[in-house]
């Protein structure tokens, strides 16, 4: 039995600020800690919720798994094994797991990859290099989705194609709608407020509107301040889709989790990587995507992957930890 001491509240907060680095939808940021002497639980944040683009908190949702699996990477390189109880618990929604110190134990060679790629990591819209990601490193994402309970779908030829409409109708059909332009502006270096506050999308990481192989999701539509996205024409960029076989709180939870997995892994194997969630925002275009996939699931968010131009774009701000962590005895 290994002994319980006071540094252990201290380890589960240096856990919480690590998570903080976790992406998140609109880097919103949409969790809370609240750590005790030997646990953390994962809150859900629904005052950062995007009730436009993410009614249902799906989104939010895989944000806080991918919190929690920044948490628990950072826990295992701490030298502690981490018994994690994923809810929620139908009588408390928000709360969305557990995390209680175990044994002590060796970090795994993985995980000490996957902690070193945290303060790397950046979501990076650019296009990519014509350069293909090789195919040990797709079997090795597909195999991390997988260990967090989710999956990957490898997109192919027309694939690609249905992906490139579908999120550029996303897209069109998001920006009709004035309360979604209005939630994009809260988030945005249009307002003030979002960056300066620690969240939300600064414009210098958003890349200016350009023809794409797949659009990536315009931030700053004026183009003001932005990313140049580079001349490069994303022809070896690898589109994927993660998907779980459930469409259930604890899959989406799982799906964030895997997505830390992915965008830790492809981070560490020298590569970029950027989210598209928009496609699955729409529940039009969602299900046309389930229908890309035959079916075979749920699909949570498309993933791009790719070698990046020269330079790394700049990183988004961050909350600080103490407006994320409460303590409790
Ligand atoms: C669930 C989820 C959905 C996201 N959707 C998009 C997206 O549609 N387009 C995009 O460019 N980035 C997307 N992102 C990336 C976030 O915008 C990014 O993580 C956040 O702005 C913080 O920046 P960072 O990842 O560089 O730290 C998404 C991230 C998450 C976790």
């Amino acid at each position: 039995m290994r002994t319980i001491g006071p540094a252990d509240g201290r380890t589960l907060r240096v856990a919480a600020q690590v998570a903080l680095n976790a992406p998140s939808i609109f880097n919103t940021q949409p969790w809370r800690w609240v750590v005790q002497e030997h646990s953390m639980q994962l809150w859900a944040d629904r005052a950062r919720q995007l009730l436009v683009a993410d009614p249902d908190g799906r989104l939010l949702t895989v944000s806080c798994g991918a919190a929690l699996h920044h948490a628990r990477v950072a826990l295992a390189v701490a030298g502690h094994a981490a018994d994690v109880r994923t809810l929620p618990d139908p009588a408390e929604p928000d709360l969305l797991a557990e995390v209680r110190l175990g044994d002590a134990a060796d970090p795994a060679t993985e995980d000490r990859a996957a902690y070193a790629a945290i303060s790397q990591r950046r979501t990076d819209r650019r296009a990519f290099t014509g350069q293909p990601v090789p195919v040990e490193v797709i079997q090795r994402l597909i195999a991390l989705a997988e260990r967090q309970g989710a999956h990957l779908a490898v997109l192919r030829g027309g694939e690609i194609d249905d992906l490139a409409i579908l999120t550029a109708r996303a897209a069109e059909l998001q920006f009709a709608d004035p309360a979604y332009r209005h939630e994009l502006a809260a988030w945005t270096a249009d307002a003030p407020k979002a960056p300066a506050n620690g969240s939300g999308v600064p414009s210098e990481t958003a890349v200016s509107p350009s023809p794409r192989r797949v659009p990536v999701r315009e931030f700053a539509p004026s183009g003001v301040g932005t990313l140049d996205p580079g001349d490069e024409g994303d022809a070896g960029t690898l589109y994927t889709v993660l998907f779980t076989d459930e469409d259930t709180p604890p899959a989406w939870l799982h799906a964030g989790q895997a997505l830390s997995a992915l965008l830790l892994g492809a981070t560490a194997a020298g590569l970029a990587a950027s989210p598209i969630s928009d496609v699955t925002e729409h529940t039009l275009t969602r299900e046309r995507l389930r229908h890309v996939l035959a079916g075979i699931g749920a699909p949570q968010l498309a993933l791009r992957v790719g070698y990046a131009p020269d330079g790394t774009p700049p990183a988004s701000p961050r909350r600080r930890l103490g407006e994320v962590v409460n303590l409790s005895s």
